[in-house]
């Protein structure tokens, strides 16, 4: 790359507390590079397993039980403490309120105590920024941002200029990977365990729909395709009488290539549509926890290949939650001026591009942002 990231701060303290993951991380910067010093995530999996989906009381009871903890952590794998920190950044929404409150409090707290600046961040932007912490990307750039609660085409002007090329009007694909699990039987997240059972399975055996590819934008849907795979399952399960475990492979590897052919196919449109105003649109990106998944990654590469377009996807540690994300898009907030004082609200819905009307759906965070 061309250029170096130069941010004022030095070292930086991320905090992430939105969904069901507690995170702290230290980056530092130095010649314009960025190097994470820690990351530490914990999540809380084993808490919400028994209910099938994210609880958003148990979430923030925990997430306010372990962040001190955490951030304690984060600074032990660091080998640093709180005076080598310049700047301290936190999200400070979308997501489940009382896990969001959880962070702020404890970044408020730090920030007061230590008299550090502090910068509330939107988790989205965290996401969408991670291709600068880890490779330099210059701006402008277009990300497809995938996750449990989110799915959306943004064109990435600067770190608080974001325009939605378009998005999801029903769930969120790492949502539909999660439900498809659950009714597969295979654990959550579903993401991985869907991925990982689809290595030996036959992706043509089902034939799952592929919603929103006639409609020429950039919306998709992803709700039809849980349906779909409960009708197909319960079809065998009269047939045969229960599932096999090939048959779990199988409908894994459909599934997973259903969702993947929306994902290439409105990519290819966004794209398109971007370059229409960007002309040398330079880069293509895929973030969030969906980002994770390999038959993705190497799909969308074979795309951009034939687009001419550079492709990049996070390393998989930082496609799904965590607090490098924040810290780095905190540090880009700061130098455009941003910092926030002890007012700083938690919000459960903000939208990267507040001048588009919402989308519909609600994932595992709550209402779409
Ligand atoms: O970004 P993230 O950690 O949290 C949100 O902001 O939502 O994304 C979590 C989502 C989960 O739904 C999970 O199933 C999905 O990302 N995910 C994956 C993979 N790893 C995580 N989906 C597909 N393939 C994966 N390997
Ligand atoms: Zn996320």
């Amino acid at each position: 790359m061309g250029f170096k990231l130069k941010l004022s701060a030095r070292i930086i303290l991320g905090i992430e507390s939105s969904c069901d993951d507690t995170a702290a991380a230290i980056v530092s910067y130095e010649n314009g590079n960025s190097k994470i010093l820690s990351s530490v995530v914990v999540n809380q999996n084993t808490l919400h397993e028994k209910y099938g989906g994210v609880v958003p009381e148990i979430a923030a009871r925990a997430h306010a039980e372990r962040v001190d903890t955490v951030v304690k952590n984060s600074f032990k794998e660091a080998k640093l403490s709180l005076e080598n920190v310049d700047l301290i950044g936190v999200t400070a929404g979308p997501g489940l309120i009382g896990g969001v409150v959880a962070g702020v409090m404890c970044a408020k707290g730090l920030a007061y105590g230590s008299n550090l600046p502090l910068v509330g961040v939107n988790h989205l932007a965290g996401h969408a920024l991670t291709p600068r912490l880890t490779e330099n990307i210059e701006y402008p750039y277009l990300i497809l941002l995938a996750s449990g609660g989110h799915c959306q085409f943004i064109q990435v002007e600067c770190a608080n200029k974001f325009s939605r090329i378009g998005g999801t009007i029903d769930d969120a694909p790492g949502e539909a990977f999660d439900k498809t699990a659950r009714l597969l039987g295979l654990e959550q997240p579903g993401g991985p365990s869907i991925e990982k059972a689809s290595i030996n399975g036959n992706s043509g055996r089902f034939d799952f729909p592929r919603p929103l590819l006639n409609r020429n934008d950039c919306d998709m849907s992803f709700s039809g395709l849980k349906t779909a795979i409960s009708r197909s399952l319960k079809d065998l399960d009269t047939q045969q009488g229960g599932l096999y475990e090939h048959d779990v492979k199988d409908f894994a590897a459909s599934f997973q290539a259903a969702i993947s052919d929306v994902l290439v196919e409105k990519s290819k449109r966004a794209i398109v549509e971007v370059r229409k105003k960007i002309s040398d649109l330079k880069t293509f990106a895929i973030v969030g926890g969906v980002a994770a998944n390999q038959k993705i990654r190497s799909n969308l590469l074979s795309l951009c290949n034939g687009l001419e377009i550079n492709f990049t996807a996070p390393p998989l540690e930082l496609c799904t939650d965590n607090a490098a994300m924040i810290a780095h898009a905190a540090g880009e907030l700061y130098d455009l001026g941003q910092e926030d004082d002890y007012t700083l609200s938690p919000r459960s819905r903000w939208p990267l591009d507040e001048k588009k009307p919402p989308m519909l759906g609600s994932g595992k965070r709550g209402a779409k942002a």
